[in-house]
């Protein structure tokens, strides 16, 4: 087991924050790993994390620490996600892309780039009887629906969790990268196609979660096996306090869909670090689009590592203590990260059959047969492939869960519905059985008495029973 990284990045204060009360912040350093943050009452908060990037941190100092160990596993086959997180304009996409995604100042590089250089580094000195290829897909979740960045028209993927791979995003384009600039010009037609809006804190800000997904095969020649590692990176868009932002109309709507999949992400974060283990199983994934997307990073086999984004000014401090206090919490999550084999697919190749896993060759089948099908067989084609157990539509699972939880709901309430039956029946069978008692007792009491009397009782209580309705004689 290992636990999720957590750093904190305090951007440099911006322009405004300046403008608007000076020079002061609300933070003050004690190490690399501790400081003390002040809120609006000026009551001091003490945090630790795994690495504190001050305001004159650099991009490469994030990305040595937090990104490359990731990096250097997912070409060893173990799957790995990073996570920018924070409030509107503290720094998300800049850490992720840097200025510019195809900036050339080596200083200012995000994340992205160096990850390019990264991956094709590590392949370039690993064994020579190793093929690697490395693949790319970019999606944004916009309104809760995933758009494939790569291809517009493709604007509600399917998020679907394989056997094999884990959660995939159920046709969404893949792009091979050849080299650095192949893979950059890739991430900047994407990029491009993002959702941008102009909020209060931020000129350019995302108002969507993009995810980044790097897929990095690896053939051995000698074995014929294929190792697979997926390296995920997400940009989320922040959250605001839209009573502070004054954001109206499509804005509004924008900004209550991101804090409403933010808090999902809370919320599972909390499930997963709640730590009963009958808590445990009930992680509300399903919640939202991105929580969905995010289940192998959190509670998978993936190695993960969050980047809470903060402004250093004392004006945003209550939105900053919100994002330490979330990754102080994803601290505690614990992931299991390991290698995936996929089957030999020599013989298949062989065979002349499609490569690539299992899964992936399903996939592939059911895009040659929307060549020649409607779309409604290829449906039809896809549902059976799930029924049959080699894709697992989320959707349907969620159906199933639903239904199965719809079904033990129900014969609790009847079963509690029998045990109060029962408890009444039983109530009924007591008095009853009082009454029985107390007439066993009278009936006894009368044959004690001398046998004149007894004789004399009944014939009064003969004469009563003809006065007093429902007396018995
Ligand atoms: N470490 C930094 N150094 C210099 N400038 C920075 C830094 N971090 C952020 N900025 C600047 O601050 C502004 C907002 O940053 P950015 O767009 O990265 O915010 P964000 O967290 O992605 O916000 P949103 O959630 O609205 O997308 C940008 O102009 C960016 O260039
Ligand atoms: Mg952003």
């Amino acid at each position: 087991m290992s636990n999720v990284t957590v750093c904190v990045r305090f951007r440099p204060l911006s322009a405004k924050e300046k403008r608007d009360i000076g020079d002061n912040i609300c933070i003050q350093s004690i190490d690399s790993e501790n400081f003390i943050i002040k809120d609006e009452k000026e009551e001091g908060f003490t945090f630790s994390f795994d690495k504190i990037f001050y305001e004159e941190s650099k991009q490469a100092d994030v990305y040595e620490f937090l990104v490359l160990p990731i990096v250097r596993d997912a070409v060893n086959s173990i799957n790995g996600t990073i996570i920018a997180y924070g409030q509107t304009g503290a720094g998300k996409t800049y850490s992720m892309e840097g200025s510019n995604i195809l900036e050339s100042d080596e200083k200012k590089k995000g994340i992205l780039p160096r990850v390019v250089d990264g991956l094709f580094t590590c392949i370039k000195t690993s064994a020579d009887s190793t093929k690697y290829t490395i693949k790319l897909s970019m999606v944004e979740i916009y309104m809760e629906k995933v758009r494939d960045l790569f291809d517009l028209s493709k604007d509600n993927i399917q998020i679907k969790e394989s056997k094999i791979q884990g959660i995939l995003l159920s046709g969404a384009t893949e792009i091979s990268l050849s080299n650095p600039a192949k893979a950059l010009q890739s991430l900047s037609s994407g990029i491009a196609n993002r959702a941008i809006g102009e909020t209060q804190m931020n000129m350019a800000s995302s108002r969507s979660h993009c995810v980044y997904m790097f897929t990095i095969d690896q053939q051995s020649l000698s074995e014929k096996r294929v190792k697979s590692g997926k390296l995920v990176l997400v940009d989320l868009a922040g959250s605001e306090k839209v009573e502070k932002t004054g954001a109206e109309g499509r804005l509004l709507e924008e900004a209550k869909t991101i804090n409403k999949s933010l808090s999902a992400l809370g919320n599972v974060i909390n499930a997963l670090t709640c730590g009963t283990p009958a808590k445990a199983s009930h992680i509300p994934y399903r919640d939202s689009k991105l929580t969905r997307l995010l289940q192998d990073a959190l509670g998978g086999n993936s190695r993960s590592a969050l980047l809470c984004c903060c402004s250093p000014s004392p004006s945003n401090a209550s939105e900053s203590l919100s994002t330490l206090r979330f990754g102080a919490r994803a601290r505690h999550i614990k992931t299991s990260p390991l290698v995936k084999v996929n089957e030999d697919k020599g013989s298949d190749k062989k065979n002349g059959a499609l490569s690539g896993t299992r899964d992936e060759t399903f996939e592939k089948i059911l895009e040659k047969m929307s060549e020649r099908l409607n779309a409604e067989d290829v449906k039809l084609l896809e549902e059976l492939f799930i029924q049959a157990g080699l894709f697992v539509d989320l959707d349907s699972t969620d159906d199933l869960e639903s239904n199965f939880q719809d079904v033990v709901e129900q014969t609790i309430s009847s079963l509690m519905k029998a045990v109060e039956e029962l408890r009444s029946a039983v109530q009924m069978l007591q008095r009853e059985n009082m009454t029985l008692k107390e007439r066993l007792g009278a009936a006894e009491r009368l044959d004690a008495l001398p046998g004149g009397t007894a004789d004399f009782l009944q014939k009064i209580s003969g004469l009563l029973s003809y006065f007093i309705p429902g007396m018995q004689r």
